[in-house]
C-alpha cells in the first residue's frame, strides 16, 4: 500500500550542497524527524522496528567528514540518518547502490556494515558509477574507511551489474541519473533487472522521490502497486525525498 511521511518543514529544511558537514538544525530535531519517518516505515511493514545506534551513526558521520572527498552532495543530514538507519535495521547481506557519484550516498548505506558505524556483518556492498573518474574517487573514499573490501565500487552501468549479480539482492539503492537523456527514469530499468533475485522483505530505496517525481512517475506507479511491492512509503524529510519500498 502506498503511503507517506512528510515533515512539516520538508520544503524549508535545506543544507549547502557544497558544505554537507555544516550544521543545519538542532540535533534533537533531526533525530525526532527521522524517528517519525522510521515509525511510518514500521507501521507500513517495511522495517520490523525503529531502533538503531545513534552513537554509531555519529561515528560514521565523523569518518565520512574526515576521510571523504565530496565536491557536492544532495544527501542532507536527515537523509543520511534515514538511509543509515534503514540499513542498520534491515541489515542487507548484499546491497547494490546505483549511481553513486563520489560515494557519499553509497557509504550512507554501507556505513551500517563497514567503518566506525558498523553494526552488523555484510557479504557484498557494491557501489556502481558509470563515470570512471567518479568511480575511482568513490573507491578511494571508501577504502579510507573500509580496509576489509566488503564495500567496493565498480565503474560500470548499473543495469548490467544488477542484471548479472549472481546472488540475492537484499537492498537496492537507486540514484543513477541515466544515459541518453533518460534521467532518473532509468530507476525502473535497474529495478526490473534485479527483481527476480530480490527475496520477500528485501528493500528498494529511491532517492529524489520528491524533486524528480515527474521523471519517476512510471517508477513510483510501479512500486506503489501492491501487485509489485508489498509496501511503499514516500519519506519526505527534505526537498529530495526517498521512496522506500519492500518486496
Ligand atoms: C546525480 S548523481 C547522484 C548524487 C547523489 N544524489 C548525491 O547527492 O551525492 C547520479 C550519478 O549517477 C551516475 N549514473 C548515471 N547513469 C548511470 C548508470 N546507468 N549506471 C551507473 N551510474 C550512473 C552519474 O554518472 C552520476 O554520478
Amino acid at each position: 500500500m502506498a503511503c507517506e511521511y512528510r515533515a512539516d518543514d520538508w520544503d524549508t529544511y535545506q543544507m549547502d550542497y557544497q558544505n554537507p558537514h555544516g550544521p543545519v538544525e538542532r540535533p534533537e530535531r533531526e533525530v525526532a524527524v527521522v524517528a517519525a519517518a522510521l515509525e511510518t516505515l514500521r507501521e507500513a511493514g517495511v522495517i520490523p522496528h525503529t531502533q538503531y545506534d545513534h552513537g554509531k551513526l555519529l561515528a560514521h558521520r565523523e569518518a565520512v567528514r574526515d576521510n571523504f572527498e565530496i565536491p557536492w552532495t544532495a544527501i542532507t543530514p536527515r537523509m543520511q540518518r534515514v538511509i543509515y538507519a534503514v540499513n542498520a535495521i534491515h541489515r542487507p547481506r548484499n546491497m547494490i547502490a546505483a549511481g553513486i557519484f563520489c560515494g557519499n550516498t553509497f557509504i550512507s548505506n554501507a556505513g551500517a556494515a563497514v567503518g566506525p558505524g558498523a553494526c552488523y556483518t555484510a557479504e557484498k556492498l557494491i557501489g556502481v558509477e558509470i563515470v570512471e573518474a567518479e568511480a575511482e574517487r568513490a573507491e578511494r573514499n571508501v577504502r579510507r574507511i573500509d580496509p576489509t573490501g566488503t564495500a567496493y565500487i565498480l565503474a560500470a552501468d548499473a543495469v548490467d551489474v544488477v542484471a548479472e549479480f549472481p546472488d540475492e539482492i537484499h537492498l537496492l539503492y537507486l540514484d543513477a541519473d541515466g544515459r541518453g537523456g533518460r534521467g532518473k527514469a532509468i530507476y525502473l530499468e535497474i529495478l526490473e533487472a534485479g527483481l527476480d533475485r530480490m527475496p520477500p522483505g528485501s528493500l528498494v530505496l529511491a532517492h529524489n522521490s520528491v524533486n524528480s517525481a515527474d521523471t519517476l512517475e512510471e517508477y513510483l506507479t510501479f512500486v506503489r502497486d501492491p501487485a509489485n511491492m508489498s509496501a511503499s512509503v514516500n519519506v519526505v524529510v527534505d526537498r529530495e525525498g526517498l521512496e522506500v519500498s519492500a518486496r
